[in-house]
């Protein structure tokens, strides 16, 4: 007899987290590791937001909420949507989730069915292409190219369009590459999801990590149909406000779809614990100089890092304008993504990404995730070197 299920052999996981576990069990074994693999903000959670969680369970906040959030919490969320995106949604487009993750799979699960087609930016997030191949979902990958800095060109998606695609995937500022796309390519974007009448996730994690120098602001497709239509609006408190072990975040769409991924949350999770609630709270409606402070360092640290790549043998790297991600070019150092992830990771004591986690079109990239200190970063982009340097006199 079978003992797993189909879909439980399709299962792909998030493979930074297995690097992480390599990358701990050579520490374990004595060696030094230099950590570039995961994303997740280096600085403390701002004190307000802990003691707003502090203060909820002290009040005795530790039953079940609400499935779909806290009043409080939407109420709340709505008000940053207006002033962000130019829009409040009704209480009913809003779903409070543990995290964005989730919200991809509950989209997915609820919007699409198995062997139908949804488009996804490759290189692109590895949970988009997990959580598709779980649901049995067919995966339809628009190539992302270095020539156009890596953001998606709503010409290849049209293309990639047949009469099964139900959902188009949009990740700005992105990861793995933090390309940032242009107000035209977003607007072209959901222009296209209309003509086709499929829906448009747009994976809003990253839209408060844009940087000053990238001169423009964030884009988001919800403004044309502000999330009634077609568009979800899938975000997260992980990233922005340094908040990844919380486990927090909130989705905007059609009130319909939202119903239904709320009672699949109610089903699988019942509710997000009131208390992470009541931090998020505090995180919208508190001061935000610490997150704009927080980015304006990843700023500093993207430059040292992006220079640091540049002038490796072997290595280009673009300047990002959003994320904290960089996605150097690694092909004329003659090791394959994996090849130089291993050798990173081995000789020079930095645990990094391959591209090729990130899907079919990522061959010859890493990606580094710069939540670290400049001292680090400048101590890694030294071992690189000097195994990259060796590598070329053998
Ligand atoms: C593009 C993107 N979306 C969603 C997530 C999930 O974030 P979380 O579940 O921590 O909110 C991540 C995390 O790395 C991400 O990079």
């Amino acid at each position: 007899m079978k003992k797993l299920s189909d879909a439980a052999h399709r299962l792909e996981g998030q493979r930074m987290f297995q690097i992480l576990a390599v990358a701990r069990e050579l520490e374990r074994q004595g060696k030094e590791i230099l950590h570039f693999e995961l994303g997740d903000p280096d600085f403390d959670t701002p004190k307000n937001i802990v003691q707003a969680a502090i203060e909820s369970l002290k009040n005795g906040e530790t039953h079940y909420a609400p499935s779909s959030g806290l009043l409080e919490f939407k109420k709340a969320a709505a008000d940053v949507t207006l002033r962000s995106r130019g829009f409040k949604p009704d209480l009913d487009q809003l779903l409070v989730c543990p995290g964005a993750n989730v919200q991809i799979y509950y989209a997915a699960a609820c919007a699409v069915n198995p062997r139908e087609e949804v488009i996804v930016p490759d290189p692109g997030f590895v949970s988009y292409f997990s959580i598709l191949k779980f649901l049995g979902i067919k995966i339809v990958r628009v190539p992302l190219y270095e020539r156009n800095e890596f953001r998606l060109n709503p010409d290849d998606v049209q293309k990639a369009i047949t009469d099964k695609t139900r959902m188009i995937i949009m990740n700005s500022p992105s990861n793995p590459t933090g390309a940032v796309m242009t107000e035209d390519e977003v607007r072209r974007m959901y222009e296209i999801a209309k003509e086709y009448d499929v829906y448009l996730l747009s994976d809003e994690i990253y839209a408060r990590m844009l940087y000053r120098d990238a001169n423009t602001s964030h884009h988001s497709p919800s403004k044309f149909d502000q999330c009634k239509e077609r568009t979800i609006v899938v975000n997260g408190f992980s990233k922005s406000y340094a908040m990844t072990g919380w486990r927090l975040g909130v989705v905007t769409g059609p009130a319909e779809l939202i119903n239904k991924m709320g009672l699949l949350l109610e089903t699988t999770t019942s509710c997000v614990s009131p208390f992470i609630q009541k931090a998020g709270i505090e995180a919208l409606k508190g001061s935000q100089e610490p997150i704009i402070n927080m980015v304006d360092e990843f700023r500093e640290r993207r430059d040292v890092m992006v220079e640091g790549l540049n002038s490796l043998p072997g290595i280009t790297c673009l300047r990002p304008k959003g994320a904290f991600y960089v996605f150097p070019n690694v092909t004329k150092t003659g090791l394959t993504s994996d090849e130089f992830a291993d050798v990173m990771l081995n000789q020079a004591g930095v645990a990094l990404a391959p591209g090729t986690i990130f899907g079919e079109y990522a061959q010859g990239y890493a990606r580094l995730c710069y939540a670290n200190s400049i001292e680090n970063i400048k101590k890694a982009i030294e071992e690189m070197g000097k195994v990259l340097e060796a590598r070329q006199l053998s």
